[in-house]
């Protein structure tokens, strides 16, 4: 970090904006999925600025925390990552130089987020002044031509015949490779002329799409998408007009109107699916891994509404976080709970549940009350609200920005024995226990351990309690919550299915990863949600299909981490039954048609060699009730990550379609190993439109995998015939 920001910060500045213009635009050209923005120029080090979470100025991180005193302070600042890469920590000259790094790097990733396909095609000359050997161009696209193709291309483009293509010569040769024969088809279907499109040509187009279908919103599209002059004048939609559109977030599978928060949001809490994350503070396995508070950022930016605090003895009187009796190092409980306070609200202003794993000595757990009081402040819920009846649960608007804490409390009401003996048989711990090394006597002893009023104080809406039975439960108040292994949950939801359904209708369940999955990975949420459990928490430091099902099932109502169930979840007396749902409220059966018609800008696995081109196929899955799980694959095309082309139409009958995830998801085949993993994307299946799509691909950790997309056509019809086959 040593450049002279001061002096040419403009001139950099402007440059870098360039160069992220720059970069985007080679995205668009190159697939070859990492590119790395070059950042920091003098330093050999460089990063895209694509994979950055978020800037943390001063001594935030666990390393910096530890050279407190020994630097300034404002002088420091750390780069947080997506995914499970270790955070970058940086120590400048001045604290002047601190402060433009940090500005400069929020500045450069809003305007990479903020750019439209529209300004990246504007840019698009700016690329094309380099001159690129053709063969290294097309391997880095991802796409093997034929070399004879690839030289007739050559040839065509090559106007000066210098044996080089530079400045619009490279531009002519993009153009022709990305060109879109299987748009320009629909384009020809529904224009009247074959030339361009009318208003009206545009309008039946959106209506077959299950769109707006009015005059003034083709008008609109044109006004927004056309770039000829000409075509915008007469209000007509030439081809790349139309690609523009098609390609733009407008056009995207997922509705658009489901990116804010749109669902009620006045019910009781257990109406929603809540984004839950387990052992928070792990940022690998169970065992071994580190803990820190970098991974609570994680989780609060990506919408988690429920985190989880292992909290355990430390030194100096001040408890410490991390995964008891194992070698998981120790972060001090007083940092999560300043992140948490930071972070809480950035990404959902609904409120936060702290899940507190309490392993404490009473004095211990009064000084993690004291620091929740002082630390969060008003954040922090202390008493039931004023004017709601304290046996029922409140409202996510109700609560916004407030932290609830999760965690067993003392009964003023009951005697002290009584009430010990219900600390006694801990749910969490007496399961815990389950897959990690077994508990010395000792342990058990120190853990029965009373409550610290303090601590307990804390806890109004959200007491654990440990799960006897459901009728036991049923009488409990709404207040009270019981924690089940996923095991556990899923016998519940084998052997009383309707029984955990109506319980999950007015109380909260939370539901943890078994103790065997060492290597924290995730079981199946869905089959947890059929039954309407609520905290369904998952290793957020574990990508993979189950975390693409979280991702997907939390992709509506803005991202907000509360997603209100169906209504037949939530009604007391409700006969649904995950496992069994023929005729019952929830079965509404459809019939889901998807074509798979082709794919642009495919990556190339992380690991590949550079000269190695993909063999794509696509899968098509449906992740809901039992009877409705299904998966099905097209043929993969030979040698082309570029623009593969399939074609494959394919027919899934759903009958909780109120439940029920689609996830598209892209991988390499391979003849001699297992598939290689490219892309996917999950969503709802009430988040789903209709017509010509784009389905924009994410990378294993959730980010991006921007310009990667499949592009598909779905159909959705109600059943008539019988659901059973
Ligand atoms: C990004 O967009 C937002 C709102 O659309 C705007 O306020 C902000 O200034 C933009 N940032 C940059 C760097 O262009
Ligand atoms: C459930 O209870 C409501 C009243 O709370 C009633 O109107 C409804 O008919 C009941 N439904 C069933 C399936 O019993
Ligand atoms: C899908 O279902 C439709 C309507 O029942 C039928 O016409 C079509 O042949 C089916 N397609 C496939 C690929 O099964």
């Amino acid at each position: 970090c040593r450049t002279d920001w001061k002096r040419t910060e403009h001139m950099i500045f402007h440059k870098i904006i360039n160069w992220a213009a720059l970069v985007l635009n080679l995205f668009v050209l190159y697939s070859s999925s990492h590119f790395i923005f070059l950042l920091l120029f003098p330093c050999t080090f460089s990063v895209s600025i694509m994979d950055v979470e978020c800037i943390r100025e001063g001594c935030q991180s666990e390393t910096l925390r530890q050279l407190v005193g020994s630097v300034p302070e404002g002088r420091c600042l750390t780069v947080v990552f997506k995914g499970p890469r270790k955070s970058l920590d940086l120590l400048c000259q001045s604290q002047e130089e601190a402060q433009h790094w940090a500005r400069g790097i929020r500045t450069l990733k809003e305007r990479v987020e903020n750019m439209t396909q529209k300004e990246k095609l504007d840019q698009y000359p700016q690329c094309c002044s380099f001159t690129i050997k053709v063969q290294t161009l097309l391997q880095m696209i991802n796409v093997d031509l034929s070399d004879q193709y690839a030289h007739s291309l050559f040839q065509k483009c090559d106007r000066s015949a210098d044996g080089r293509l530079d400045h619009g010569e490279i531009e002519v040769f993009c153009r022709e490779l990305l060109r879109r024969p299987e748009l320009d088809a629909v384009f020809i279907r529904y224009s009247a002329n074959g030339c361009v499109l009318s208003t009206v040509d545009l309008r039946d187009f959106l209506k077959d799409q299950g769109e707006d279908a009015s005059l003034i919103h083709a008008q609109s599209l044109i006004l927004t998408y056309e770039l000829n002059e000409w075509a915008l004048r007469n209000q007509f939609m030439t081809p790349n007009g139309f690609t523009m559109y098609m390609l733009s977030k407008e056009n995207c599978v997922f509705n658009p109107e489901h990116t804010r928060v749109y669902q009620d949001m006045n019910h009781p809490l257990a109406h929603y699916f809540i984004s839950s994350s387990h052992n928070t503070y792990l940022t690998k396995d169970q065992v071994t891994g580190d803990s820190s508070t970098e991974p609570y950022i994680r989780a609060l930016n990506r919408g988690c509404r429920c985190v989880e605090l292992d909290c355990w003895d430390g030194d100096k009187g001040e408890p410490v976080i991390y995964h008891g009796h194992t070698l998981t190092s120790k972060v001090p409980f007083v940092e999560v709970i300043e992140i948490i306070s930071e972070y809480a609200f950035k990404a959902s202003p609904y409120p936060l549940i702290l899940s507190l794993e309490n392993h404490c000595s009473v004095e211990q757990q009064t000084v993690m009350a004291q620091h929740l009081r002082s630390i969060l402040g008003d954040k922090l819920l202390t008493k039931p609200l004023h004017g709601v009846d304290s046996h029922s649960l409140p409202s996510p608007e109700e609560l916004k920005w407030k932290i609830l804490v999760k965690g067993k409390k003392e009964h003023v009401v009951e005697e002290c024995s009584s009430s010990a003996s219900d600390f006694s048989s801990s749910d969490e711990e007496a399961s815990r226990t389950e897959g990690k090394p077994p508990s010395t006597k000792e342990d058990k002893k120190s853990s029965v351990s009373t409550l610290s009023p303090e601590l307990s104080e804390l806890v109004v809406y959200t007491r654990s309690v440990p799960f006897k039975s459901f009728e036991q439960a049923a009488k409990n108040p709404a207040t009270e919550m019981s924690s089940f292994s996923e095991s556990e949950a899923l016998r519940h939801i084998k052997d009383s299915g309707i029984y955990f359904v109506r319980h999950n209708s007015h109380q909260l369940s939370r539901i943890y990863p078994s103790g065997q999955r060492l290597q924290s990975s995730n079981y199946n949420p869905q089959e947890m949600w059929n039954a309407g459990c609520q905290i369904a928490a998952l290793n957020f430091q574990t990508p993979g299909e189950q975390m693409d099902l979280n991702q997907g099932r939390f992709l509506q109502n803005g991202q907000c981490g509360y997603i209100l169930k169906p209504p037949f979840m939530c009604q007391h007396n409700t006969t649904f039954n995950p496992e069994n749902v023929g005729g019952g409220p929830a079965h509404r059966p459809i019939l889901l048609t998807v074509k798979v018609i082709s794919a642009q800008q495919l990556p190339k696995p992380e690991w590949d060699k550079p000269s190695s081109i993909v063999d794509p196929q696509v899968w098509v899955e449906i992740h809901g009730v039992p009877i409705d799980n299904n998966k099905k694959k097209t043929h993969h095309v030979d040698n082309n990550g570029f623009n593969p082309r399939w074609d494959c139409t394919f027919n899934f009958t759903v009958h909780v379609p109120d439940v029920a995830l689609v996830r598209f998801m892209v991988e390499d085949h391979d003849y001699t190993s297992s598939n290689d993993f490219l892309g996917q994307y999950t969503l709802p299946f009430t988040s789903l439109r209709t017509g010509y799509r784009h389905v924009r691909l994410l990378k294993l950790d959730g980010s991006s995998l921007s310009p990667a997309s499949i592009f598909v056509h779905i159909t959705v019809t109600p059943c008539q015939s019988s659901p059973y086959k």
